[in-house]
């Protein structure tokens, strides 16, 4: 009863209309124009030091060195035993990091629009979230796996979203088989292999491996009419001092199994793209050097895609997914939230889960175990 369905149907819906309840996840109703994706500007960048302490500067940066030959020889297993710190990935930060940055950085975001309305508190953005869970949301038309969990809380005008863990993906962290924990390091080793500290030195590959590292950027940009702030990690940049500001210079790095069947390439052009482009279109990072290896991770290849031709590039592809598809369907989502998520209060949570086949739908909590913005920034946020 009462279950009705939120179909992406624009603006023709009168204002007064109540909510629907659920969201559809089918391709075909977002197979519309390309939606408005502002150009993303950085606003500031922050970086996460070997005990993932915060600091609000850019001091994590790497500058990307080309190997010596294109077919370089890394050895990704190297210095898994002994020269690896694993970032303990059972220690939930939610926003935390974004959130610290906003408070140092408060003065940057409220825009001359923000200043001049009635509320000179907010922060002149619709949503705030991580990089992360908008590319799940992107991809999510696609995906047939993995369902996700997203917390939503409406703050001075302000939505943030949080994701949390799955019941499925906690288990699936907790019961990694060995050779998967070992492969899940073999991304980071090639980093090592191809970044240096600053822009004159060279890589390190006998050092150490340390995952609680990260250097962040920070990027405003709106997608239709929603305004969005998000923070993603940024893997290096172009050494040369010439190369264009951020995040037009950063360089995400990529490691895959090389490509030796047909089938092969075609899997990666339908699955791995879509993650690789998402990922990396949505901060404006524009293009992503892939280490290709073989599965005693070795390093056999190195090639760079450039964003802007993925598209080009898995056209040929049948039964493809579209990026078209992907912003209108998170611009859907986001319109969603805003329509249900209309009560101003940091004790509440609403919270949206999807899983594969079904439709978007969401339960509402009051100080639950969901609550996720902390009391520090609340404090702060509300004067
Ligand atoms: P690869 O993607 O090259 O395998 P990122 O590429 O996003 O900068 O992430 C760096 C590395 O972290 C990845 O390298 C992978 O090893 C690991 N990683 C990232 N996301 C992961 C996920 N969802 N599950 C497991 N490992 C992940
Ligand atoms: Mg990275
Ligand atoms: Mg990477």
């Amino acid at each position: 009863p009462g279950h009705k369905h939120h179909q992406p149907t624009g603006p023709s819906t009168p204002p007064s209309s109540p909510p629907t309840q659920s969201l559809s996840v089918q391709r075909q109703l977002y197979e519309r124009d390309f939606p408005l994706y502002k150009q993303p500007v950085e606003v500031g960048h922050f970086s996460l030091d070997s005990e993932r302490r915060f600091f609000n500067d850019a001091r994590q940066l790497r500058y990307y060195v080309e190997p010596e030959k294109s077919c370089p020889n890394f050895n990704l297993r190297d210095g898994y035993r002994g020269r690896f710190v694993k970032r303990d990935d059972g220690v939930k930060e939610k926003l935390d990091h974004i959130l610290r940055w906003i408070l140092a950085n408060r003065s940057k975001l409220q825009s001359k629009e923000t200043a001049a309305s009635s509320s000179p508190c907010a922060l002149g953005v619709d949503i705030v979230t991580w990089r992360g869970h908008l590319t799940k949301l992107l991809t999510t038309p696609y995906e047939t796996r993995e369902g996700w969990l997203l917390a939503v809380t409406r703050v001075g005008g302000t939505l943030y979203i949080s994701e949390v863990e799955t019941e499925a993906a906690r288990q699936d962290r907790e019961n990694r088989t060995e050779r998967h924990e070992e492969m899940m390091y073999w991304g980071y080793k090639f980093e090592q292999y191809t970044c240096a500290d600053d822009a004159r030195s060279l890589p390190d590959p006998g050092g150490v491996v340390n995952t609680n590292e990260a250097f962040c950027t920070v990027v405003q940009t709106r997608l239709a009419e929603h305004r969005l702030l998000f923070s993603g990690e940024v893997d290096c940049r172009d050494k040369d001092p010439q190369a264009p500001s951020p995040p037009a210079c950063y360089i995400e790095l990529k490691t895959s199994l090389e490509i030796s069947t047909p089938k092969q390439r075609s899997n990666f052009h339908r699955f791995k793209l879509l993650k690789w482009w998402a990922q990396s279109f949505l901060p404006g990072v524009p293009r992503i050097v892939a280490g290709f290896r073989d599965h005693d991770g070795v390093v056999v290849s190195v090639e760079t895609y450039h964003i802007s031709k993925i598209s080009q590039l898995i056209k040929n592809e049948t039964n493809c997914w579209k990026p078209t598809v992907c912003m209108n369907f998170c611009c859907e989502f986001l319109s969603f939230v805003k329509s249900i998520v209309t009560e101003d209060n940091p004790r509440d949570v609403h919270l949206f889960s999807w899983e594969p086949h079904r439709e978007v739908t969401y339960s509402i909590y009051r100080d639950s175990q969901y609550s996720f913005l902390p009391d520090w920034y609340i404090r702060e946020i509300h004067h």
